[in-house]
């Protein structure tokens, strides 16, 4: 059932192919050790969704570096001690044929100086919702970050991995140099792409040209009436093409519970919009639930491939019984209180 679905997916560079169009979205949660490396439960938690049908998984948000350490207990990837515990989630998943990426990230602003034992560092200086007040970077900070997603990207080939995908959604760091109303430095990392583009052509310098670079990013407001000087469609078409000249081969475009609303105050989707700019794949995630949603969603064309985050919380085999139509567990709120105390919902 649902054969749109189950369509091998492209990631259009290196013959990296996933066998269907689902991924299991990046999740972060709060099982790591306190250094921040993988353990056997979180080996567990992936090898169970890959045996349970997905195409590809994405892993949690990892830090590249220890500034940016967004939650305790939080997977990263930022020293080589990090490498065998993401191996092993490589292994169970390509033991079950299904690919495996990491999601390098760095919080910025998104943080407290009790997890990080200093400020939290953004392009400029800033308080985010919730967070700590953050202080604008130095130039030589910037370019340390811009060398740990460098470097993260190579811990992430040594442990297995088939592709790498780059965090630049939900108002972390690299959203932060995005962002207008964010970042107001007045020196050249004041562009707003020019960080990231830096960040990819330092990933694609180190990953090299058969490795597809995914990025994730997402939209914090499209309001043209809003006072924190929205994206526009310039503005995002502008974006995207400075990064897929920097070297992004697939777009990871993320909705969170808004696939299906119009952006811009138009009728048109936000990866309809990205598809006016840029022919590269595009993964959509967004309040995909229900299989026939996902399925209608790639059949309608408005993404090549469908990440699934809640989903498959609360049934790690909601990909396979799709499939062959068996009834899956649905999602309930009270699945994330029983993830957050340890306990894996969907097995
Ligand atoms: C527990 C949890 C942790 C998440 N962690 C991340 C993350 O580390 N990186 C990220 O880009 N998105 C993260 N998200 C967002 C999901 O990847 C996804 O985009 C969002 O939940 C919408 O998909 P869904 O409707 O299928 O849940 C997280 C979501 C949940 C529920």
């Amino acid at each position: 059932m649902y054969d749109s679905l189950w369509e091998p997916f492209a990631f259009g560079r290196g013959d990296v192919t996933a066998r269907n169009r689902t991924f299991m979205g990046p999740m972060t949660l709060a099982t790591a050790e306190p250094d921040g490396r993988l353990n056997d439960w979180i080996v567990s938690w992936y090898q169970a969704r890959a045996k349970g049908g997905v195409g590809t998984i994405i892993g949690a948000a990892a830090a590249v570096h220890a500034s940016g350490f967004g939650w305790p207990n939080a997977m990263t990837i930022h020293t080589d001690d990090h490498i065998d515990g993401w191996k092993r989630c490589v292994d169970a998943a390509h033991a079950e044929g299904v690919l495996f990426g990491t999601q390098l990230y760095h919080s910025g602003a998104a943080s407290h100086d009790a997890l990080l034992g200093h400020t939290p560092i953004c392009p400029s200086a800033w308080k985010r919702d919730a967070f700590d007040p953050a202080r604008a970077m130095t130039v030589d900070e910037i370019l340390t970050v811009i060398d740990a997603f460098a470097q993260g990207a190579k811990r992430s080939l040594d442990a297995g991995c088939d592709f790498v995908e780059l965090h630049g959604a939900h108002g972390y760091l690299l959203h932060q140099f995005w962002r207008r109303d964010v970042n107001r430095r007045d020196d050249v990392w004041g562009h707003p792409t020019y960080f990231a583009e830096e960040v990819v052509k330092a990933v694609r310098s180190v990953v090299g040209d058969r490795v597809p670079i995914m990025y994730r990013f997402s939209i914090h407001s499209d309001d043209p009436a809003a006072s924190d000087e929205p994206v526009t469609p310039e503005s995002l078409a502008e974006y995207l093409k400075a990064l897929e000249v920097a070297g992004v081969d697939v777009w990871d475009i993320s909705c969170w519970r808004e696939s299906r609303r119009g952006y811009f105050g138009t009728t048109t989707l936000l990866p309809e919009w990205v598809r006016r700019t840029s022919s590269l794949p595009r993964v959509v995630a967004g309040n995909f639930l229900s299989p026939d949603g996902a399925a209608e969603y790639c059949e309608s064309g408005y993404a090549e491939g469908i990440a699934l985050a809640r989903g498959l919380i609360s049934d790690a085999s909601w990909c396979e019984r799709a499939r062959v139509g068996d009834a899956y567990r649905p999602y309930e709120d009270a699945d994330l209180q029983v993830l957050r105390n340890g306990v894996d919902p969907g097995v």
